[in-house]
């Protein structure tokens, strides 16, 4: 047994569908008595991709073995294309040819990718099994895991279909975190910034200290940081959980995060390194609109740097960045709700047309292609 390090519980309170997020280091060996309680299933079955099964799902499986669980493994191939119906569909299959009911509870242990399709076949399979997340990315533990969003792409679009199914539990062992590529990593602390940008000035201060130190996963700082972003999602989809109102803030970057995406194909391009690019955007205009004082896109902007984050838009057409916002899931009667800072920790939203967004002469013009992108 090793010694119990730094941990912290995060209550997502949904009424009666509230769950906990637990998050610690060296805690996925623990996980199997709280699934077995928080689910009361018999059966768990582990979905996850190749290179964190190999890693971590041995970990996971002997846990809830001992917590008298029988555990079954199904593993997927990696990338965000396995997130489609197609896979469901198969994995219904698996999950009858393992003899699964509504006493089986469906375990995703990785990234997003695996977190929003396990959820999507555990929401649907006999219409709905227990489900619980075991996020092993920066970005899943901080955003993807929490909210009970979950869905699949389709060819003609990213996560065009999906449903809200909660979790019964999120469980978050931050050493999982250390096979993670620095890349990817660093594409997580961008939701981080975002979360701390939008709702939490003293978070971002701690950011603005100890940004290296998170990047080498100290989990004497990573723990209370992780755990603050995940607390601000928490209260959030809380209050909102359907996304009318407060939700809108979690958008905050995400406009033209989405439209960099469309217009890079996916290709180059990390969510977490568009929405760095679109809150620093965000951040820049909230300022040139008089919302948000000078020098808060400065601090936006270093913060990301820090984290070797791109924060300068790529170069495409402004007509190419019009109609890419215009096509935006969230836009009404023309304006999209668009998400400004008006301090740092201060989010809202305003309703803006496109061209409003992204005023003549900016993209393209000031633009530099985004480190790693293709050419
Ligand atoms: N449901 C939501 O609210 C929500 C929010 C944000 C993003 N998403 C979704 O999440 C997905 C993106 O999530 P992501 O960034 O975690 O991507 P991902 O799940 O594709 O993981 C990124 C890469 O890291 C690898 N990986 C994961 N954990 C690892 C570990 N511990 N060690 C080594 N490698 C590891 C994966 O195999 C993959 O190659 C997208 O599908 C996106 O749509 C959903
Ligand atoms: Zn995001």
């Amino acid at each position: 047994m090793t010694a119990a390090g730094p941990a912290r519980v995060i209550e997502v309170d949904l009424g009666e569908r509230r769950y906990p997020v637990r998050i610690g280091t060296g805690n996925l060996a623990r996980a199997g008595a709280e699934i077995a309680r928080r689910t009361g299933a018999s059966q768990a079955v582990v979905l996850s991709v190749p290179g964190v099964a190999r890693r971590h799902a041995g970990t996971l499986e002997r846990s809830l073995r001992r917590a008298g669980l029988r555990a079954r493994r199904i593993v997927v191939p990696d990338g965000d294309r396995t997130k489609r119906l197609e896979v469901v569909e198969r994995l219904y299959g698996d999950l009858l040819a393992l003899g699964a009911d509504r006493g089986t509870a469906l375990v995703a242990l990785g990234g997003g990718m695996v977190g929003d399709l396990a959820g999507f076949t555990a929401a649907t399979f006999l219409r709905g099994i227990p489900f619980v997340q075991v996020p092993t990315t920066v970005l899943a533990m901080v955003d993807a895991s929490v909210g009970g969003k979950v869905g699949v792409n389709l060819p003609q679009g990213k996560n065009l279909v999906g449903a809200f199914h909660q979790p019964r539990l999120v469980w978050i062992d931050v050493a999982t975190l250390r096979t993670l590529p620095r890349r990817e990593r660093a594409a997580g602390f961008a939701e981080v910034v975002k979360a701390a940008a939008l709702g939490d000035a003293s978070l971002f201060a701690r950011l603005e200290r100890d940004a290296e130190a998170l990047m080498e996963l100290d989990p004497r700082r990573l723990v209370p940081v992780l755990g603050r972003a995940i607390a601000i999602k928490a209260e959030i989809v809380s209050r909102d959980e359907r996304e009318a109102g407060a939700r809108m803030l979690l958008n905050l970057g995400h406009t033209l995060a989405h439209a960099i995406e469309a217009l890079s194909g996916y290709r180059g391009i990390l969510h977490g390194e568009a929405v760095a690019i679109g809150m620093a955007f965000s951040a820049r205009r909230s300022e040139a609109l008089g919302l948000a004082p000078e020098g808060t896109a400065e601090r936006v902007v270093a913060l990301l740097r820090r984290f070797a984050l791109p924060t300068e838009l790529p170069r495409f057409p402004r007509e190419a960045y019009l109609a890419a916002l215009r096509v935006d899931k969230k836009r009404r009667d023309g304006y999209i709700h668009y998400v400004v800072l008006r301090r740092i920790g201060r989010a809202e939203t305003v309703p803006l047309t496109a061209a409003r967004i992204l005023p003549p002469g900016r993209a393209g013009v000031r633009g530099r292609v985004p480190r790693g992108s293709s050419r």
